[in-house]
């Protein structure tokens, strides 16, 4: 099968089962190999709390909350608002609560972390693409360090993180330096990512409060 005839498949699989976004199958992937959420429903609580940025227009978010099964909590961000029409009511839930802004912005970060602390801290967030790869590994570059500023002020100990980063040539100092923030820090393309996508995600496992 052709990438094409792959892409098509994926985005005719979450437009049948209500994803606004093909990109569902990237986090659905991750989530099976790592453990992202627990396997187990019943271990997440009211205490289970998720964090989502650069989740337009909701995909992952309505993962997130399927997997959630009414327990816990999400909070998601994004510069653009989310996609409505799938969302079978969940997004009205009162476990839900969305915030239309810049990540970057202090007041954001003040609000979204004062939701936390999270279990799970998720980032898709990504520049529009310029078509100068070095412009857009840049500006993902920044997307990632704001991502794991948020893991740092609002991510429990123990806690999971993933998050996409386009590869550029700072990419391995940043993971160098990211890594001994978690027990487990790993590099990995999920299936649903386009071969032609520089795209790759992070996923951390097992947050090290600093002491
Ligand atoms: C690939 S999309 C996310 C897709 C989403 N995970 C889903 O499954 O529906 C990337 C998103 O990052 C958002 N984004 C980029 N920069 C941002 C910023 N500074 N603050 C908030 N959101 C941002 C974009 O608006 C865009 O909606």
């Amino acid at each position: 099968m052709s990438n094409y005839e792959k892409a098509d498949s994926w985005s005719i699989k979450a437009q049948k089962e209500g994803y606004p976004a093909r990109s569902v199958y990237k986090l659905q992937e991750i989530d099976k190999k790592f453990g992202l959420l627990p396997a187990n429903p019943l271990q997440i609580n009211e205490q289970y709390r998720v964090l989502d940025l650069g989740a337009a227009p909701g995909s992952w978010s309505l993962y997130v909350l399927r997997r959630l099964s009414g327990r816990g909590f999400l909070a998601s961000c994004d510069l653009s608002p989310l996609s409505r029409r799938p969302d079978s009511g969940l997004f009205d839930g009162e476990n839900f609560f969305f915030k239309q802004a810049d990540i970057f912005a202090a007041d954001t970060r003040a609000t979204l972390t004062t939701l936390g602390p999270f279990s799970l801290i998720l980032s898709d967030a990504a520049p529009p693409t310029s078509g100068g790869r070095l412009v857009d590994t840049a500006r993902s570059a920044e997307l990632a360090g704001a991502a794991v500023l948020y893991a740092r002020s609002a991510l429990k100990h123990g806690g999971n993180f993933c998050i996409k980063i386009f590869q550029g040539a700072d990419t391995a100092a940043f993971i160098k330096e990211t890594r001994p923030l978690f027990n487990s820090l790993k590099t990995f393309k999920p299936r649903a990512c386009r071969a032609s996508s520089f795209e790759t995600y992070l996923v951390g496992l097992g947050f090290k409060t600093p002491r």
